[in-house]
């Protein structure tokens, strides 16, 4: 095959760090398991409980109805649409237009890489704003649409609400800056942020006429109501520059489904859908309509609430348990489904140590580093899992010498 046949960005591109692990696990498997140490995962991001029943039974009816088999349009079912907008109404009070102000993604990963291709010129030298750390996937889909990804670091001293005016000053060409992106709760931190921070941000984006592109994908996975995600469009007047991404994902452990909403500014979810329509057709009909149901249902509601409850205890479960290996965790997240943790300072890199703590124990954890360069020093872990396992782990990490 001829050599310059790829793009230079995706020549540029390494593995998705996610794919990447398991594929190794894969191939440690049978050697680990002879070990009596079976591949046990802290590191998808996908829960494991079943979805809520109403949303299946629902799909497997859906799947005898007259015309339900054929395209669907990328915009999304008019059902789905008006049953995202009633959500926003009921769930944060603001108003989005199911005509005019939402559109339907394959997932809100597929989204938020199609938005940054229709938002810059590829190897141009246009620039997105990223929180450091963030779900590794943006390094990957900026670097493949040719733009620039430039570092919001999200540090303790922060209090990961870094002043923008500081991190503006830090870009050599500003002038190429399109958009920042926002991802409250934060993945991999599980920080929040505050309404005034957010507020200043929303202000920020006007003076520098840029977009802002807030990722919401966990804003049902809190454990406290004082902390209660909000959407940006909270804010008055942040529709005027921003989008906001949704995802079925992680709140009803529905990953496989791929379906998730952009939504806000009017003429960005109509350029954004153009630029999409030209690659998809929209999602599968029968799970656009079995999600529609869903979302406003007193049964997703409560599934949410029982999922958050359990979130809650295997954290408190974990968080007791790595304590108790030596290892500092002052701020426990208030949301999501992951821990944060410094790697023992015997290690120089997250790399290393979380190499080491599969292939001798396999334990699959995330190095902080593939979350953006302040994600150094640091791992992530998931409580996705069953508490057996988790006990398991702790087990494993003190008999195998990972205490910090
Ligand atoms: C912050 C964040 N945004 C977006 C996504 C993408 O989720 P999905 O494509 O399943 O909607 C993820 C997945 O882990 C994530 O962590």
């Amino acid at each position: 095959m001829r050599k310059d046949l790829f793009n230079n960005c995706v020549v540029e591109l390494g593995e998705y760090i996610l794919f990447a692990l398991k594929e190794k696990t894969a191939k440690l498997a049978p050697e680990l398991t002879a070990r009596n140490r079976a591949p046990i995962s802290l590191a998808m991001g996908a829960p494991t409980a079943h979805p809520p029943k109403i949303v299946i039974d629902r799909l497997k009816e859906l799947l005898d109805e007259p015309g339900i088999h054929t395209y669907s349009t990328p915009k999304g079912e008019i059902e789905l649409r008006q049953a995202i907008s009633k959500y926003m109404k009921r769930r944060f009070n603001v108003e989005v237009d199911a005509e005019n102000e939402v559109f339907s993604l394959i997932g809100s990963k597929e989204g938020l890489a199609n938005l940054v291709r229709a938002i810059t010129t590829p190897c141009n030298g246009d620039i997105i704003l990223v929180p450091d750390p963030i779900y590794a996937s943006y390094w990957e889909f900026i670097k493949c649409a040719g733009a620039i990804g430039h570092p919001i670091p999200l540090t303790k001293e922060n209090n990961y609400m870094p002043d923008m005016e500081s991190v503006w000053a830090t870009v050599d060409k500003p002038e190429k800056v399109k958009a920042m992106v926002i991802n409250y709760p934060n993945n991999p931190l599980g920080a929040v942020a505050t309404r005034e921070y957010i507020r200043s941000v929303v202000e920020f984006c006007k003076r520098k006429d840029i977009l802002l592109i807030s990722d919401a994908a966990y804003s049902e996975l809190y454990f406290d109501d004082a902390i209660k995600p909000f959407s940006v469009f909270e804010i008055e007047g942040a529709k005027d520059i921003a989008v906001e991404f949704f995802s079925f994902s992680k709140p009803y452990a529905l990953t496989g489904w791929r379906l998730g909403w952009v939504c806000g500014n009017e003429e960005v979810v109509k350029r954004f859908g153009k630029a999409k329509s030209t690659v998809d057709n929209g999602h599968f009909k029968a799970m656009q309509l079995a999600c529609a149901e869903l979302l406003n249902s007193k049964e997703g509601d409560e599934y949410i609430a029982r999922e958050n409850l359990n979130y809650k205890r295997k954290q408190a479960f974990l968080v007791d348990g790595f304590r108790k290996l030596g290892y500092p965790l002052e701020n426990v997240p208030a949301a999501t489904f992951y821990l944060w943790l410094p790697i023992p300072p015997r290690y120089d890199c997250s790399a290393k140590f979380c190499q080491e703590l599969l292939e001798k124990s396999g334990i699959v954890t995330v190095p902080g580093s593939s979350y953006g360069k302040c994600g150094e020093g640091f791992f992530r872990v998931s409580y996705v899992c069953s508490e057996d396992q988790m006990q398991t782990v702790l087990d494993r990490f003190k008999e195998d010498g990972f205490q910090y």
